[in-house]
């Protein structure tokens, strides 16, 4: 376990790490509506794909027990209200949404027709979603050992560890598996910019964990790949469509084009809950377009003109061809994706 817990419940309160203020500070902020989880998706306070699937239960899970009617038809519908706003909060991450429907499914049941047994189902999904979560993560680092040499140099790009999940990670958690494994790792950090996922979040993860990093910046990868030998490049995912393309942090694509150029492996880590069968191809998933003020400014500093104009995608899609692999609880994924994902998935 981590020493920190990105989210959990406590008594009626979504409690969230913010995740803005890390490194330097720790602060936690509590939440008893489904319109501030839905803001606190959207400000940035909890990330990563699967950190958002938990968010979806337990916002959802806040419904039942602040609502102020005992009618069972208006609670329903305040049900439906709450999933439409968290759903839309930010719509990348396939779990988001993935988290708020499997709420409503298991709160559809007609024998749950008081509030107390509404109360209870709710809570008890919610906490299912996030204790799935750390084990998943922890079986996606497994699945991925006999893939990591003995002694590798690995380039990770955003967080995708303890911080973007409930505990342990995914793509970060197939390093942490490798290290407490005994593998010898160097983790080169890609810094992720705008919002500097890897050089403040990833960094702190890595240091309380004891395993070795250097942060680069987001366009030093290939020259460390041509250079100095990386043994591979594991990312991880906001989604990844039945063909295999994956949607994750920008500059994603950049480091897989550049990995294929370089002959090293490009792998993506996921839990199957971020795998999207219904969606056919990258070219499907939406991208969030982010404030311009991540990129006109750091911190506080404006670091462009006055008026300049930006576009600031949050992520983008990997196209499935620069792919070696992708590693899921339930196992490994090799191209011709569209196969071994249905495979995986049936
Ligand atoms: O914008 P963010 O920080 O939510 O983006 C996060 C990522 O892109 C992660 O790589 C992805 O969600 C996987 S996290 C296990």
């Amino acid at each position: 376990m981590s020493a920190f817990r990105t989210i959990e419940w406590d008594k009626g309160i979504v409690r969230m790490l913010d995740q803005r203020r890390l490194p330097h500070e720790t602060v936690y902020n509590d939440y008893i509506k489904p319109t501030e989880v839905a803001q606190a998706i959207r400000e940035m306070v909890i990330r990563g794909a699967p950190a958002l699937g938990a968010a979806a239960g337990y916002g959802m899970a806040l419904v039942p027990y602040h609502t102020t009617s005992e009618n069972i038809q208006i609670v329903r519908q305040e049900l439906e209200e709450a999933a439409e706003v968290l759903r839309k909060a930010r719509p990348t991450a396939v779990n988001l949404a993935w988290g708020v429907e499997r709420l409503l499914k298991r709160l559809a049941d007609p024998a749950l027709d008081n509030l107390e047994a509404l109360k209870a189902a709710a809570l008890e999904e919610a906490i299912a979603i996030a204790e799935e979560d750390v084990r998943t993560n922890k079986s996606i680092g497994l699945s991925a050992l006999p893939l990591i040499p003995d002694q590798a140099t690995i380039i990770h790009h955003c967080n995708t560890g303890a911080l973007a999940a409930v505990d342990y990670g995914t793509a970060l958690g197939v390093i942490r598996t490798a290290h407490e494994n005994g593998k010898q790792i160097l983790v080169l950090v890609d810094e992720t910019r705008p919002r500097l996922q890897g050089a403040r979040l990833t960094a702190w993860e890595l240091q309380q964990y004891g395993i070795p990093f250097k942060v680069i910046v987001d366009g030093a990868s290939g020259h460390y790949m041509r250079t100095m030998g990386v043994d591979l490049c594991v990312v991880g995912c906001d989604r990844v469509a039945a063909n295999g393309d994956t949607a994750n942090k920008i500059g994603t694509y950049n480091l897989a084009v550049v990995a294929r150029e370089n002959g090293v492996p490009f792998y993506v880590a996921a839990p199957t809950s971020t795998i999207d069968m219904n969606t056919p191809t990258g070219d499907e998933i939406e991208i969030e377009e982010r404030p311009a003020h991540e990129v006109t400014h750091v911190g506080e500093t404006q670091i462009t003109p006055d008026a300049t104009a930006v576009g600031n995608p949050a992520f983008d899609v990997t196209p499935a061809r620069y792919i070696s692999a992708v590693i899921t609880e339930r196992g490994v994924a090799y191209p011709p994706f569209k196969k071994s994902l249905a495979r995986l998935m049936g």
